[in-house]
């Protein structure tokens, strides 16, 4: 079923359970390559990305399987396979963490180009600079990253952008590369701090995650552990708009709450009212919805995997909002989609100025990649009429039942329409 219908002018009213976030669970699957032995992974969404993980770590001859409700196990042999298939590589980007584990524990590593995005070009030269530095051979050969141990040893790596990705795979090659690595202007993502905690759970000796500066100490090997991924603050940021855009009034779940302070504090610019108590965070719409302007920066700056979703809902403010896309040059693109609906948005490159309208009417429209086809729900359940989002596929990659907890929220959806060709194109990230 590749679209999602969304019946519009509901103000969503309840409490809604963030599942464990994507990110984090991607990274720590990958990582679970490095442990010896069996590691279970909890709080692990149902999403498709995660599933085609899976079928990639299957594919390398781990045993993969479900454990109710939301556990992983994984068993990776001594043997386990070096070369991604390209077929479910080309679909999720974030099949190349496996480069990182796989080189940490066989030395060697064949690794798919995950293929073009939807989003940005998003090279890897920075994952390859760093993996160089620690003693690895890596080069781009024949649509494939080829990785080969040649003498590892501890390095000091400098990234010149604190890129996500980047710093995941190096964290996970230098843990069992002899001697110390340290990674300077460092991703300081969660989802970074999540896959150190989960490495140093299997033994490795990682300090700094979370800052600008991570220090590694090598170690002879990891092994499998038990380990709870974090919740998804993207998820709970959509949420937290999806309160706003529509009026409402919503108690989020399972949160944890500074993760998605860049978030609370645009929203509150924005005029809601939000009250953080231990791990729930209640919204409550404002009556109107005054202008804010947003630059996408890396943690703890606000999230590009958020800023479709403002776009969404400063479509609607009160007056002219400005949106600055720092980190990825394609990620404007919702814009068109929006436009369709009524919005009033100008794109000049990497700013779009999103003129708010006072109402905003259902229409066909397509997601073009996963945070943009949220954006259009969020759109749609604030709309007059019947949205229908096509290439919903994007939107189940990422977000766990989307369906049911939007209904849980009191908005009218459903799964409609004709499975589609289009799962097979290439927007993983
Ligand atoms: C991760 C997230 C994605 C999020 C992004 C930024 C996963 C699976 N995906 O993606 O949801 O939007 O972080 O928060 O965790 N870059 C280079 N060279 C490199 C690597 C990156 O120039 O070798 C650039 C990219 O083109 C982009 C920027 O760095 O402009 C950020 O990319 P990066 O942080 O690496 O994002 P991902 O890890 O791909």
């Amino acid at each position: 079923m590749n679209v999602i219908r969304v019946t519009g002018g509901k103000p969503l009213a309840g409490r809604v359970k963030i599942s464990g976030a994507k990110n984090a669970a991607l990274a720590v699957l990958a990582g679970s390559v490095l442990g010896r032995g069996e590691s279970v992974i909890e709080n692990v969404p149902r999403i498709r990305d995660v599933e085609i993980m899976l079928e990639i770590l299957r594919s390398l001859g781990a045993e993969v399987s479900w454990q109710e409700p939301n556990a992983v196990k994984v068993r990776v042999p001594d043997e386990v396979h070096c070369c991604t298939p390209y077929l479910l590589a080309r679909k999720l980007r974030a099949s190349n963490l496996l480069l990182g584990s796989l080189l940490g524990r066989r030395g060697r590593a064949e690794i798919s180009l995950p293929g073009g995005c939807a989003i940005g070009s998003r090279p890897m030269d920075l994952h390859l600079k760093g993996l160089q530095a620690l003693g690895f051979a890596a080069c781009l050969e024949h649509g494939y990253i080829k990785g080969q141990a040649r003498s590892p040893q501890g390095n000091h790596i400098y990234l010149d952008f604190p890129s996500v990705g980047a710093t995941e795979n190096i964290m996970m090659a230098a843990s069992v590369v002899p001697g110390v690595t340290t990674i300077e202007n460092a991703a300081k993502e969660p989802e970074i701090v999540d896959l150190a905690n989960y490495l140093n759970a299997m033994g490795a000796r990682i300090r700094g995650a979370g800052t600008d500066l991570i220090k590694i100490e090598g170690v002879p090997s990891l092994r499998g552990t038990r380990y709870a991924v974090i919740p998804d603050r993207i998820e709970a940021g959509t949420f937290m708009v999806a309160a706003c855009i529509t009026g409402g009034e919503v108690l989020i779940e399972n949160v944890i709450p500074k993760h998605v302070q860049p978030v609370v504090a645009k929203l509150r610019e924005a005029g809601a009212r939000i009250e953080e108590k231990g791990d729930t965070v209640h919204v409550t719409a404002p009556s109107r919805i005054l202008p804010v302007d947003i630059k996408t920066l890396p943690y703890p700056g606000f999230p590009t995997d958020m800023q479709s979703q403002l776009m969404a809902m400063l479509s609607l403010a009160e007056g002219t909002s400005v949106i600055v896309e720092n980190v990825f040059e394609n990620r404007l693109q919702v814009a068109d989609e929006l436009k369709r609906m009524g919005a009033r948005i100008k794109v000049e490159g990497h700013i779009a100025v999103v003129e708010g309208v006072p109402e905003l009417y259902g229409t066909c429209v397509k997601s073009t990649d996963l945070r943009a086809g949220a954006a259009l729900i969020l759109a749609g359940l604030a709309a007059r009429g019947v949205t229908e989002v096509g290439c919903a596929h994007h939107i189940y990659r990422g977000y766990e039942n989307i369906i049911e907890k939007f209904r849980g929220l009191g908005a009218e959806m459903e799964a409609a329409g004709e499975a589609s060709e289009e799962t097979e194109d290439l927007a993983g990230k």
